[in-house]
């Protein structure tokens, strides 16, 4: 059921830029994969990395590299944060303090491949998000990631998409390449100590939340609040100061054999153009968007029983029909909080493909080479790109997540990854 499902949707609809060359004829048993540790880093923000609390405060203030200190001391970290300690107020019961991440990178005049494969901490893969539950009146959000208070207490289910990562960067952010994804991370930020609140970050970034965002953002990088006009911010981007931001997710891009592109400098945004998932609310009207075709899926909707039992994806003229109020609801029917569609524009430009067996994620994500959108770090042969890597596993988001110290990548030049060229 499932793997049938998967190849009819990403059959049809696995296009865009990067579908020129097929990453599955790529003979990857010649490609020597690199062994990466990746951790539970807590809550080690930016801010506290400064402080008296950090014995490396002041090497890390100076735009020191976080390896000069920290070698191989990766496995020590994570047994460490992920159980209760000063940077973990929210402890995930079972979950693994480190993870490893092989990597293997591929390019040919076209496209660079990049293919990663990791273990799951859960024995099902974790192709679910959060739906829409009819409780007999509204709907409202069932399934919640596991770092959440009515997770921990139970009042929750644990429900999240599983994610793959790249922070990019070309050399133009400064300490990016010494600190990597660390550089991002914030106080105020959501899962953060003083999450900031949503009247606070409207008023400061029309935003709801604060999320990743770039020291050079801020006229005071440690106090997010201060962000820089959009004059000074147009500024940095177009001298390329912000990072490219990849991310593979299970439930809301594989399906249709997509990776996102994203950036980040003021907030973690996504490139112009229009994502491979959207929201499922009508916000006017309180009621789904979309409701599943019951020809295609067997119903119109799923419901708890059946989580984790079959694929959830609510596909745009796959298996998603517009949302009849008149369908006879009844309590306890669910739909997915986003439905999937075709990217389009710069937001298109990676293509993904994951699949999971015997425990194990393998993912391939193709990104082309010398995108020139102004929201893209262009891969170049003869480029080296420090780069920050990410797994969100079993049923987490924000900041739990396993991350590795910055590495660089090279394409047909030295680095610490050496990107193979294809024949
Ligand atoms: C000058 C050396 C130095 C540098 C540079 C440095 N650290 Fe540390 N860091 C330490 C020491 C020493 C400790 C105490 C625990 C230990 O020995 O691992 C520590 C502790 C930590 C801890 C808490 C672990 C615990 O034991 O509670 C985290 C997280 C951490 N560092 C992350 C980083 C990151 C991320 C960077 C780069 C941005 C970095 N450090 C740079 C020396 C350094």
């Amino acid at each position: 059921m499932r793997a049938q499902s998967l190849v009819l949707c990403c059959g049809i609809l696995a296009a865009g830029p990067a579908a020129a060359a097929d990453p599955a004829k790529i003979d990857w048993g010649k490609i020597k994969p690199t062994s990466l540790t990746l951790f539970y880093p807590g809550q080690s923000s930016y801010e506290w990395l400064r402080s008296a609390e950090h014995p490396g405060a002041q090497v890390v203030a100076g735009d020191g590299a976080c390896l000069t200190c920290h070698k191989g001391s990766e496995k020590k970290l994570g047994a460490k944060l992920v159980k209760p300690n000063k940077l973990e107020p929210m402890p995930v019961k079972g979950k693994d303090g480190s993870k490893e991440l092989k990597v293997q990178v591929a390019y040919d005049d076209k496209n660079s491949y990049w293919r990663f494969q990791w273990k799951t901490n859960a024995r099902q893969p974790g192709i679910e998000y959060p739906y829409y539950r009819f409780d007999g009146k509204e709907w409202k959000v069932y399934g919640e990631p596991r770092l959440n208070k009515s997770v921990q207490e139970g009042k929750q289910a644990a429900i999240y998409e599983d994610r793959l990562t790249l922070m990019i960067d070309d050399g133009k952010v400064p300490g990016f390449a010494a600190q990597g994804c660390w550089l991002t991370c914030h106080t105020g930020e959501r899962d953060m100590p003083g999450v900031a609140s949503k009247d606070e970050a409207q008023k400061a970034l029309k935003k709801n939340d604060v999320r990743k965002y770039l020291p050079a953002s801020r006229s005071n990088p440690s106090d997010w609040s201060t962000v820089k006009s959009t004059d000074e911010l147009a500024k940095i981007k177009a001298e390329g100061g912000f990072v490219d931001l990849v991310q593979w997710r299970a439930h809301r891009s594989n399906p249709m054999g997509g990776a996102d592109d994203g950036y980040v400098l003021e907030y973690r945004s996504f490139d112009k153009g229009k994502n491979h998932f959207a929201s499922n609310m009508d916000n006017e009207k309180k009621v789904p968007k979309f409701m599943y075709d019951a020809k295609k899926f067997k119903a119109k909707a799923t419901t708890a029983k059946d989580v984790r039992k079959r694929d959830p994806f609510l596909i745009k003229g796959v298996n998603a029909v517009a949302f009849d109020p008149q369908a006879g609801w009844k309590e306890g029917d669910m739909v997915p909080r986003y439905f999937l569609q075709p990217a389009e524009d710069s937001a298109a430009d990676n293509a993904g493909k994951g699949t999971w067996k015997n425990g194990v994620w393998t993912v391939v994500i193709t990104r082309p080479l010398g995108l020139a959108n102004p929201d893209d770090k262009a891969l170049k042969e003869g480029g080296v790109y420090s780069v920050g890597f990410g797994v969100h596993d079993d049923n987490i988001t924000t900041r739990g997540h396993h991350v590795a110290f910055p590495v660089t990548v090279g394409f047909g030049a030295k680095a610490d990854i050496q990107a193979v060229k294809l024949p």
